[in-house]
């Protein structure tokens, strides 16, 4: 029996990730606006741990963030859905030890392992309802119980996007609860969640037991 088609927000067409990336290997500039550095730096520095074991980022593009968080993880797996993004990503990254760089589509290429790091940054925007709901529960399926969930996404309306970058947020605080840090500006919001499976049934913002204390400034 087929699938009646979602009445929402149609996703983003292939036609525009092929023109996208039939154009440049970084056809979003993200490495010369300020906007993604200034967004970058601050997607990192909101990592509550300083190291994680094993992140998922799916939609790397071309590598700019994968290449700064591969310096704060044992093991990273990034997708891309575009073949140019996966070579150019690989190329990036190629004597970072610890990342693996796949070509694939979320929701449906989400992989089965278990992750303590995901991070989605400017690529649920592109998802139908379907597509946000089912990604939405892979995240909170793939977050191990100590783990961190940490999305950014651009504020403003685009054309090309689904949806608003605030509604995806609405989204994912809807699925995973309150994140237990967050930064908003007129240009883009960042969410930082706790796993909703936290160790030991402790409450979603407590640290792990396991963790030793943060580093408190003196
Ligand atoms: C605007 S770029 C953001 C790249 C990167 N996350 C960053 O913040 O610099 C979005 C990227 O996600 C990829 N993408 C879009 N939808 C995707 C999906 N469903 N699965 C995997 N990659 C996707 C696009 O090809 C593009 O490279």
């Amino acid at each position: 029996m087929s699938r009646a088609p979602s009445s929402g927000p149609q996703p983003t067409s292939d036609a525009y990730f092929a023109e996208m990336w039939g154009r440049a290997d970084d056809p979003w500039d993200h490495g010369s606006r300020w906007y993604e550095k200034r967004k970058y730096g601050l997607t990192v520095a909101a990592l509550p741990r300083p190291r994680y074991r094993r992140a998922f980022e799916p939609g790397c593009g071309a590598g700019f963030l994968t290449a700064a968080l591969a310096s704060r993880t044992d093991h990273l797996l990034a997708m891309e859905r575009s073949p140019r993004g996966v070579s150019v990503t690989r190329r990036r990254c190629a004597a970072m030890p610890g990342v693996d760089v796949r070509r694939g589509r979320i929701p449906h290429d989400w992989p089965a392992d278990t992750f303590d790091l995901i991070v989605l940054s400017e690529v649920l925007y592109y998802l139908d309802d379907d597509g946000l709901a089912l990604s939405l529960r892979r995240a909170g399926e793939s977050l191990e119980p100590d783990g961190h969930l940490i999305a950014v996404h651009y504020r403003p309306p685009v054309e090309e996007h689904a949806r608003l970058g605030d509604d995806v947020h609405g989204a994912l605080r809807a699925a995973l609860g309150e994140p237990m840090a967050t930064y908003q500006d007129a240009e883009f919001v960042l969410d930082v969640f706790s796993s909703p499976r936290p160790v030991g049934g402790s409450t979603p913002s407590s640290p792990s037991l396991s963790q030793p204390p943060a580093d408190r400034p003196t």
